[in-house]
């Protein structure tokens, strides 16, 4: 629930910073801003912590093996560090070119510095998820993004408290442009989760594999699939074009007695 707080705030956030570098609808830039950029910077520390840092101490808990993935990790040992950089060589069994962060992955993962993570060498190969890169590239898509976003919303607030947001363009173009990546990271987030617990659809119990139907053909499988895409297309299609005809129509212009209320909440 926290991500769909964080994406509402940065759409938000975004369309204040548009109209006011279009210096159009200002007063109302102004309140989506008061607004936006508060809810935005909490939401986004909330998404890092507790959340983020409870889910990843339950898979450390529950699913280690995922968490090893998650992280490239081969090895097993203490004061496990977390990547920032690194591309996961499966063949190889090791992360090509990593900078980490020495003990910050045991921290994450149990709380304490110095704590053993278990590495994907603990555990058989058939247990490993599937795909372990694009779930490695997920996970560090989705945390990069949100500390990314923690930065940014600092800023821009530190910026707005002491009434220079407004002037600074550069601010403003990248709260505009940051408006696509909430959606990027919550779908990160999803594919870590789903990439994360293959092979298994009960972890531990009941694999993917046993779960097929065997009555029901592949090519029927794919036939609804190509239906869903098709589907998802069209109203994503729909979606954009609504949302850009609101946005080019804009809010309706103020009533007086509005004008006066909306200049007490907007102190941008
Ligand atoms: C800032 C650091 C972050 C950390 C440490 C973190 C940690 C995690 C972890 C460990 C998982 C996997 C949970 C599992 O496999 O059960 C996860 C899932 C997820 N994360 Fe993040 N996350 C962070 C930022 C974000 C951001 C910025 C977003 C979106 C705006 C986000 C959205 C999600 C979503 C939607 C899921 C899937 C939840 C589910 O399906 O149950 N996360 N996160």
């Amino acid at each position: 629930m926290t991500s769909t707080v964080v994406t509402a705030s940065f759409v938000v956030a975004a369309m204040g910073a548009f109209y006011l570098l279009q210096e159009r609808h200002v007063e109302q830039a102004r309140v989506f801003l008061r607004l936006a950029l508060p809810v935005g910077l909490i939401s986004s520390v909330l998404l890092a912590f507790p959340t983020g840092d409870t889910q990843a101490k339950l898979v450390a808990r529950y699913q280690p093996v995922s968490l090893a993935a998650m992280e490239g990790r081969f090895e097993s040992g203490p004061r496990a560090g977390l990547n920032l950089i690194g591309q996961p060589n499966v063949r190889e069994r090791k992360l090509d070119n990593p900078i980490a962060v020495p003990g910050v992955l045991s921290m994450l993962a149990f709380g304490h510095l110095y704590s053993d993570v278990k590495g994907l060498n603990e555990f058989p190969d058939k247990d490993w998820p599937d795909n372990i890169e694009l779930l490695y590239y997920s996970f560090h898509v989705m945390a990069g993004l949100g500390t990314i976003f923690i930065a940014v919303m600092a800023l821009a607030n530190a910026l707005a408290w002491t009434r220079r947001l407004e002037t600074n363009r550069p601010v403003l173009w990248v709260l505009m442009l940051l408006f696509p990546f909430p959606y990027i990271a919550v779908t990160a987030g999803w594919l870590t989760t789903e990439l994360g617990r293959q092979p298994w659809l009960v972890y531990g119990l009941f694999r993917t594999a046993q779960g097929a139907s065997p009555t029901v053909h592949a090519g029927t499988t794919l036939f609804t699939l190509i239906g869903f895409c098709g589907l998802y297309a069209v109203l994503s299609v729909l979606f954009l074009y609504l949302v850009a005809r609101e946005i080019g129509h804009g809010p309706e212009p103020l009533e007086p007695a509005e004008r006066s209320s909306v200049r007490e909440v907007a102190l941008v």
